[in-house]
């Protein structure tokens, strides 16, 4: 494994995945998506996020008029499904933590779809570090700072990339400018996939 490029404090592995463990990882998250179908949240001021969602692992992130929290079930009632183990070996392997996630988010970016920025903020242990897997279509990906979203730069995620934002960098702003529709073949009506794992309750 070649060494990851730091940006910001996070740490970025370029094409860490090869196809077939790009497709593999597809499918297992189209068995996720069957128990724990995409839904469009809904900001706690009520606009509906461009982005689809769902989650696996023993808890979900949601939004709704309630805001946002972790949740132990999908909107449906449904109990999360489990995390795929490549994903699990993926956050073992680049955190070194064995202490599994219990969140791993699924976004979907269809054509037109962008995330804010924002800090992940929602987990009670900012000590462990988030780890974001792209795939698809490429993301133009804007990190600021931890104290101020400004100054910011951007660049570009590509599908197989490995992001980890961890340490001092836990809590830096972030977010997604805009998706290339159709610039990845991986998924095959377009669009992107992120996979973000977070530890929610320390210890
Ligand atoms: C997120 O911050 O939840 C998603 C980041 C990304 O899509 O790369
Ligand atoms: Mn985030």
């Amino acid at each position: 494994m070649s060494d990851p490029v730091e940006i910001r404090g996070f740490r970025l592995w370029r094409g860490l995945l090869d196809r077939p463990a790009q497709e593999a990882l597809v499918d297992a998250l189209r068995q996720v998506a069957a128990a724990a179908p995409f839904y469009t949240p809904v900001t706690p001021g009520g606009r509906q996020m461009s982005v689809r969602m769902t989650s696996a692992g023993r808890l979900g992130w949601v939004t709704d008029r309630r805001g946002y929290r972790y949740e132990p079930r999908h909107p449906s009632g449904a109990v999360w499904p489990p995390i795929p183990p490549a994903v699990l070996a993926l956050w073992h392997g680049l955190t070194g933590l064995e202490r599994a996630p219990d969140c791993c988010l699924v976004n979907f970016y269809g054509e037109g779809a962008r995330m804010g920025l924002h800090q992940d903020r929602d987990e009670g242990d900012f000590s462990y570090p988030v780890l974001s897997v792209s795939l698809g279509d490429e993301a133009l990906f804007r990190v600021g700072g931890v104290e101020t979203p400004a100054p910011t730069e951007s660049f570009w995620l590509k599908s197989g990339d490995v992001l980890v934002m961890g340490g001092a960098a836990r809590l830096a702003w972030h977010g997604v400018d805009r998706v290339r529709h159709g610039s990845s073949t991986l998924l095959p009506q377009g669009g992107r996939i992120n996979l973000t794992c977070r530890v929610v309750q320390g210890a």
